[in-house]
């Protein structure tokens, strides 16, 4: 059995196995719940916060959420994250479509990033197909409402740590 001290001395939160990932939603998903419930589901944007950190607790991964309806404020979140984060997980949702500001900060970031749409994208207007950030993200999750967001940090932990086992 490993020692006990050598146990106490290792840094709790900040342990190279413990992974960081930041959470972003984009704008009007604070309406989540009470918006367009036939789309995007009844449950709110603080339940699937609290079913992320959740999640996160029982995994060993440290999840931060954000949501802004500002495209400067969501830049600004994502470049505070550099060298501070494993892997991002974002629902621009709007901004999905429109933003080369977005797509720039998710590449200074240089941690995967995992694309997530409440709903499947390809099945609604034509403007919606088109996204920003689809080449530079490791994967897209899409049409699975709310549990998408679960699906996306058990799929981007199994990437991260096959991704460290390969370099260890
Ligand atoms: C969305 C899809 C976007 O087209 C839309 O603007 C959103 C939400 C989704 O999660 O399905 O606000 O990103």
């Amino acid at each position: 059995m490993a020692s006990k001290k050598a146990d106490d001395d290792k840094p709790e939160s900040n342990s190279s196995e413990t992974l960081r990932v930041l959470v972003v939603h984009g704008p009007n998903l604070n309406l989540l719940g009470e918006r367009e419930p036939e789309v995007y589901g009844r449950t709110r944007l603080a339940d699937i916060d609290h079913e992320l950190k959740q999640l996160g607790g029982e995994l060993g991964i440290k999840v931060e959420t954000f949501q802004s309806n500002s495209e400067g404020d969501i830049v600004t979140r994502i470049q505070k994250a550099r060298g501070k984060v494993d892997a991002l997980l974002i629902n621009p949702a709007g901004y999905t479509h429109t933003s080369v500001a977005i797509r720039d900060a998710i590449l200074a970031l240089e941690v995967p990033a995992v694309e997530v749409h409440l709903s499947n994208v390809y099945r609604r207007e034509p403007m919606r197909h088109h996204s920003t950030i689809a080449d530079v993200a490791v994967a897209r999750i899409m049409g699975f409402g709310a549990p998408g967001y679960a699906l996306a940090l058990r799929g981007v932990r199994a990437l991260v740590e096959t991704a460290r086992r390969q370099r260890a």
